[in-house]
């Protein structure tokens, strides 16, 4: 689908940001030029897909594209059952409540904004076990998304295997600026799960784009289609959670997969309390249908290429332009490392916030802080302070073209240029759970 994108001048947008309380979150979508907030949701469907959505089958009950969504998802993944959600935070809700207890441990290579606040709402602790190359932005670890094991298990050996109910492992881990894990290490870690009776499960957003970074990077796995590489993660877990709306290019939708029958009668009871009914979860059939047919186009090389290397493109342009980027160049978008770019702000001035808001002053590009405020409270009120302080530009897939790639290179590199003189912000509301969603800020 071909949408016209509305270009406006420096005074319109200093208005219109103005009024969203500088978040790029409250912008309104016909203020922005190009939209690179995110990859969720905002994909272009193909005409597979958009033909998909003809042949919705809505009953209320066991529709026919919920049977073949189930089995795409049995085929592709190798996962024996499928709860479907109405996106990814649905699925993450359903494993939460069903496998954590109070007081439980929940280690993960990095934390994810709703994955952690529901782990944390079932009564858990996250705790970070990724490997500390992953904290420092110029890093060049080909697999920073690798989980550190003596962090796991000195959390055995400290809480005791009873206390870790599963392993959060996130495929290109969004937080750390898309970065993969390796087969070689996710199979480490499920012999020491195993020997130790703990789970691992799956947050498999985007793990298309992890298994390309394995075909690339890792050796014995040159020769190894996408598809394959992706049912061999799936192989080393014991279930998955996933937002449809990366990988699969759907606007809406996403699931929960498991191999243990337990678990899925469990989940299966949660969801109908939740989400909807067990064949819809939250879905219309033709969101099922889509989503079917996305999964299924997300594993062919060709378009993984094309969609990485667009990415890779974009973060060449910036660093020629000598804008610090987080290195190596993830999978979904390129992450501007804002402490870098302004040096003169403390973290407590939000410079991630800042930049992002400068960004979208330049030339309307909307971007997204992943910096203190996507951080927010730990659930006896202090702020996290993570170490990476960064503005994501996130590429929707099919979207936008090498000439949209230029214009946002470009402008960053204009508010390199003036960087000295810009200010950074206090914080004049602070929503309780996800502020950055909703969060307002006031310029110092
Ligand atoms: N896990 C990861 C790694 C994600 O990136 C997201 C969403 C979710 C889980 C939750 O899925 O949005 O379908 O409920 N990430 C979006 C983003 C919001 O912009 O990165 P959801």
């Amino acid at each position: 689908m071909v949408e016209l994108i509305k270009m406006t001048t420096p005074a319109q947008r200093r208005r219109a940001l103005k009024e969203a309380g500088f978040n790029t979150f409250l912008l309104k979508s016909e203020d922005v030029y190009i939209d690179l907030l995110t990859d969720s949701g905002t994909n272009a469907m193909s005409d597979q897909q958009w033909s998909g959505m003809m042949l919705g089958d809505e009953a209320y009950a066991g529709s026919k594209n919920f049977y073949h969504l189930e089995k795409v998802i049995q085929e592709v993944y190798g996962y024996k059952y499928l709860v479907p959600t109405h996106q990814g935070r649905g699925a993450e809700n359903i494993l939460s409540q069903i496998m954590i207890k109070k007081g439980d441990i929940v280690p993960g290579n990095m934390y994810f904004t709703t994955t952690r606040l529901h782990q944390e709402l079932a009564g858990g602790t996250f705790v970070d076990v990724i490997i500390d190359d992953a904290h420092d932005s110029t890093s060049e670890h080909p697999f920073k998304g690798d989980i550190d094991l003596g962090k796991v298990e000195s959390l055995i050996k400290k809480h005791g295997p009873k206390k870790i109910p599963y392993i959060c492992v996130a495929t290109t881990v969004n937080m750390a600026g898309g970065q993969p894990i390796s087969l070689k290490n996710l199979k480490e870690l499920r012999k020491l799960t195993k020997k130790h009776g703990i789970k691992i499960m799956l947050d498999m957003t985007r793990i298309a784009e992890n298994a390309y970074f394995i075909q690339q990077r890792e050796k014995g796995y040159e020769k190894k289609s996408v598809r394959e590489i992706v049912r061999e993660i799936c192989d080393q877990t014991d279930g998955a959670t996933m937002s449809g709306k990366k990988d699969a290019c759907v606007n809406i939708g996403g699931f929960l997969a498991l191999n243990d029958w337990d678990s899925f009668e469990e989940a299966r009871n949660m969801v109908v309390v939740y989400e909807g009914l067990h064949t819809y979860g939250g879905m219309a059939g033709r969101d099922m249908e889509a989503l079917a047919i996305g999964l299924l186009e997300s594993v062919h090389d060709d378009h993984m290429r094309a969609r990485v290397g667009q990415v890779a493109y974009l973060g060449n342009q910036m660093m020629e332009y000598g804008i610090p980027i987080v290195q190596p160049i993830g999978g979904h978008g390129i992450f501007v490392d804002a402490k870098r770019f302004l040096p003169h702000l403390t973290q407590d001035q939000f410079p991630a916030q800042t930049l992002a808001a400068e960004i979208y002053l330049d030339a309307g590009i909307r971007t997204m802080e992943r910096g203190i405020v996507s951080a927010g409270r730990k659930p006896n009120g202090e702020n996290y302070y993570p170490k990476l302080e960064l503005v994501r530009f996130t590429l929707p897939r099919r979207v936008y073209t090498q000439a949209h790639m230029d214009v946002i290179a470009e402008s960053a590199a204009r508010v390199l240029d003036r960087r000295d003189k810009i200010k950074g912000m206090k914080m004049v509301y602070e929503p309780k759970y996800l502020r950055f969603f909703q969060a307002r800020f006031e310029v110092l």
